[in-house]
């Protein structure tokens, strides 16, 4: 045949491939989402086999891990006992807390890691919702907000570098934002929870928190967040929710959940200039880990494709509980 263009040519061999490889991996894009637990022994969590929940000690030794593979960020999400949570979570801003100690544990032994936090109600309110549920059953957003700032507040006090609002409240950004200057964290920053979908991806994490929604018969609580939490259908709405983050005063964006809204990545790429990060979330993790568990992918192969995918949609980062057998499948590289 007479061609002029065989884009094969530049495929034939390993080097070519390399040098024309468009996009790429580094432990450095990986953000290592934890649980953490009061108890004194780690605990499975069922639906996402290779994740735990750690106890204090074990966490700090998992932090060092993550950071001789190259990690250099992680988030932490608390299983609160019980008989700490109550209606509006105030638990979120004790400052002798869970996650206050475990901040301040990791910033004492590694202070270089880059710790990130989550602001929000749901692992702290026997609701299991992200904000406060008032009696008629509506999530009420000023008054989260007040509760949101608290616990921003005293997470920068326990050291975190930055703070994610995943709650979804309006107005949150903004708000967070004035409150950590005015108590002099202006130097802590806000990883946004911007596009956030109101998805049944999150269901194996509600599962490691214990914060599902719960019904009672007391009151009206709203089976699922909706109300809140954005619309599977949408996309422009997402371009709405970056422009106010952005506004303000939001450092990173955020896309959550990732492969299935690879085309929300995309478009926030193309209309901000901040970094974006994309959550792999835990439904996204248990498919991949039951199907290989099966035999019938190649984990490895899948969980690097699908980082990739990230990357080229348009993500800076990723949040990802593959993070340290991806970072050290890339050492073999
Ligand atoms: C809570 C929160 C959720 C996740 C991160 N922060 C769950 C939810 O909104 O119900 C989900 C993460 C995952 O599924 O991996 N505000």
């Amino acid at each position: 045949m007479d061609l002029t263009y065989r884009p094969r040519r530049l495929r034939r061999t390993h080097a070519l491939r390399s040098m024309v490889r468009e996009h790429s991996l580094s432990a450095s894009d990986f953000i290592y989402p934890l649980f953490v637990h009061e108890g004194s022994e780690d605990q499975p969590i069922g639906a996402m086999p290779g994740s735990r929940r750690w106890s204090l000690e074990n966490l700090i030794r998992e932090v060092s891990r993550a950071w001789e593979l190259g990690i250099r960020c992680v988030v932490l999400f608390p299983k609160i006992a019980e008989e700490l949570k109550s209606e509006e979570g105030e638990e979120c801003f004790n400052e002798n807390g869970l996650i206050p100690r475990a901040i301040a544990l990791i910033k004492r032994e590694l202070p270089e890691m880059t710790v990130m936090t989550d602001v929000a109600l749901d692992p702290y309110s026997c609701d299991g919702h992200d904000g406060i549920v008032s009696q008629d059953g509506v999530v009420l957003n000023d008054e989260t907000i007040e509760h949101l700032c608290r616990q921003a507040v005293v997470q920068a006090h326990a050291g975190a570098d930055l703070v994610g609002p995943s709650d979804m409240m309006d107005g949150r950004v903004g708000a967070i934002r004035e409150a950590l200057d005015d108590e002099g964290f202006e130097h802590v920053g806000i990883i946004s929870y911007t596009a956030k979908y109101s998805s049944a991806y999150y269901g194996p994490f509600r599962e490691a928190l214990d914060s599902a929604p719960k019904l009672d018969s007391t009151k009206l609580i709203p089976e699922d967040k909706s109300t809140y939490q954005m619309d599977p259908a949408n996309a422009r709405e997402a371009i709405t929710e970056a422009q106010l983050d952005e506004q303000e005063g939001a450092d990173i964006l955020m896309v959550k959940p990732g492969l299935a809204y690879l085309d929300i990545i995309y478009r926030l790429r193309e209309e901000s200039e901040l970094p974006i990060a994309a959550y792999n979330v835990s439904g996204e993790y248990a498919m991949v880990k039951a199907a290989a568990e099966k035999g019938w992918i190649d984990e490895r192969a899948v969980v690097l494709e699908t980082l990739l995918s990230f990357k080229r949609a348009g993500a800076d980062l990723i949040l990802t509980y593959h993070a340290c057998d991806a970072a050290n499948w890339l050492k073999e590289i």
